[in-house]
């Protein structure tokens, strides 16, 4: 008899990439990448809570994520945004697993916790993690929008692909 996770294997394997994405910078790319070549169909998602108060909408980051996808041609990627708790949103798009980037030590602590939260909710959703490379690990989304806003060059942060879209909105006041 196989194993129940023997069967999981032998379907398509799926998994979410969520996150603010506030921009999406070339750490957020290179875990991308990453998880397109191990996964069979992997969603970005935003989170749409307008609690966290985000500099760019969710309409923007969907929008900006998906022009890098098709500028790309990366396959098998789904570019969607989600409201509420991520593991129900992992059930239902059948995503069994979660991808999250880890710079060094940063990171450690808060997805420790989340991930905690995430299997008591839902034990059948596991997370996967990639360490961030070491030229990505002073890399942040905040450090991105302090420095496009003030003028700064961004370029080599975030994906050339997108450079100018995120580059031109943070120049506005
Ligand atoms: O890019 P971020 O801001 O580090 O991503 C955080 C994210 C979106 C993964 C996290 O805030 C999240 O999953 N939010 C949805 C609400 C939820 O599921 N909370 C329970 C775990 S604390």
């Amino acid at each position: 008899m196989r194993h129940a996770s023997w069967e999981r294997q032998a379907n398509m394997r799926t998994c979410v990439y969520p996150g603010s994405f506030d921009p999406f910078t070339i750490g957020h790319h290179d875990v991308l990448e990453r998880a397109i070549a191990m996964f069979d169909r992997v969603y970005v998602s935003v989170l749409s809570n307008a609690a966290k108060h985000p500099t760019f909408s969710v309409e923007e980051r969907v929008d900006m994520i998906q022009r890098m996808v098709d500028a790309e041609e990366m396959k098998n990627v789904v570019v969607t945004h989600f409201d509420g708790l991520m593991v129900n949103y992992a059930h239902a798009i059948g995503a069994d697993y979660v991808i999250r980037g880890l710079r060094a030590t940063m990171d450690f602590e808060y997805e420790f916790q989340i991930n905690a939260l995430n299997l008591h909710l839902a034990p059948d959703v596991d997370t996967v993690y990639f360490m961030a490379r070491p030229e990505h690990s002073f890399l942040s989304s905040s450090a991105v929008r302090e420095i496009g806003s003030m003028g700064g060059n961004i370029k080599g942060l975030v994906p050339n692909s997108i450079h100018n879209i995120i580059a031109e909105r943070l120049r506005k006041p």
